[in-house]
């Protein structure tokens, strides 16, 4: 039998080729958007991590999500430094979320309140996502607009707590094989998973539509 690691990998590869197919991310990471676009993704996920670590605190206890919850992924105060650098000191005046944003970030929090094993779903989609092609996104953003390697503006994407990133995601997907969770809660967590790739499409199908380049 496959593991559910492999399960849900599997499940949302689809999804996954969209993503990074994406309008916006493929002309973000053609170069051809400028900062204010990179900066306004980064306001966008200013949010949905607010919502994936303001109830990490009290996940940490609890016993199917408490195992995935590691301080050395929380990213709250990563973006905050690279918000700063983009937006400046007053950065918070002028953040706000887009409505696909907003549904995000709601269905996180829906999740951390309610359902620890979905929260797991979007857990994954985001860390394990920034531990893989973030590093591609951070090498891109550092090329196009300079920021200083793995300094202000791309801290998001550096993890220093994380020495080794393959072997944690290898520990990270031996969590995911052990979850506690039976055979029909394990479908849900793999549907609330591709809800989770959806709602990040949305995310950029909105901001596509903020950043267009004209033909
Ligand atoms: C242009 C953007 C992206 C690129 C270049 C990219 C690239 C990659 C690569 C190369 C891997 C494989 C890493 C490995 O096998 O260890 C990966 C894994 C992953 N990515 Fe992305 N990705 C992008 C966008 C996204 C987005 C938007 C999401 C979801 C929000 C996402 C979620 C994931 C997840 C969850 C994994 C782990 C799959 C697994 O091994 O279970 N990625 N990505």
């Amino acid at each position: 039998m496959e593991s559910f690691s492999t399960v849900i990998r599997t499940a949302s590869h689809e999804q996954h080729v969209e993503a990074e197919t994406s309008t916006f991310m493929s002309d973000l990471l053609g170069g051809r958007l400028g900062v204010d676009a990179y900066a306004r993704y980064t306001e966008q996920l200013w949010f949905v991590y607010q919502a994936l670590e303001a109830g990490a605190e009290r996940l940490a206890s609890d016993p199917v999500a408490g195992p995935f919850i590691r301080p050395e992924l929380f990213r709250q105060a990563a973006l905050e430094h690279d918000l700063a650098h983009l937006r400046g000191p007053d950065w918070r005046g002028g953040l706000s979320a887009l409505p696909a944003t907003r549904a995000y970030a709601d269905r996180v929090r829906e999740c951390a309140e309610q359902w620890p094993a979905g929260y797991i779903a979007h857990h994954y989609t985001r860390y394990l996502g920034d531990l893989s092609g973030g590093q591609i996104i951070r090498d891109k953003a550092e090329r196009t607009w300079g920021f200083e390697r793995k300094g202000d503006g791309v801290r998001f994407y550096v993890f220093d707590g994380i020495d080794n990133p393959a072997a944690f995601k290898r520990g990270y997907r031996e969590l995911l094989d052990a979850v506690r969770a039976d055979d029909l809660e394990k479908q849900r967590i793999v549907a609330e998973c591709k809800k989770a790739f959806a709602l990040n499409s949305g995310v950029f199908t909105a901001l596509g539509e903020e950043f267009r380049l004209s033909a």
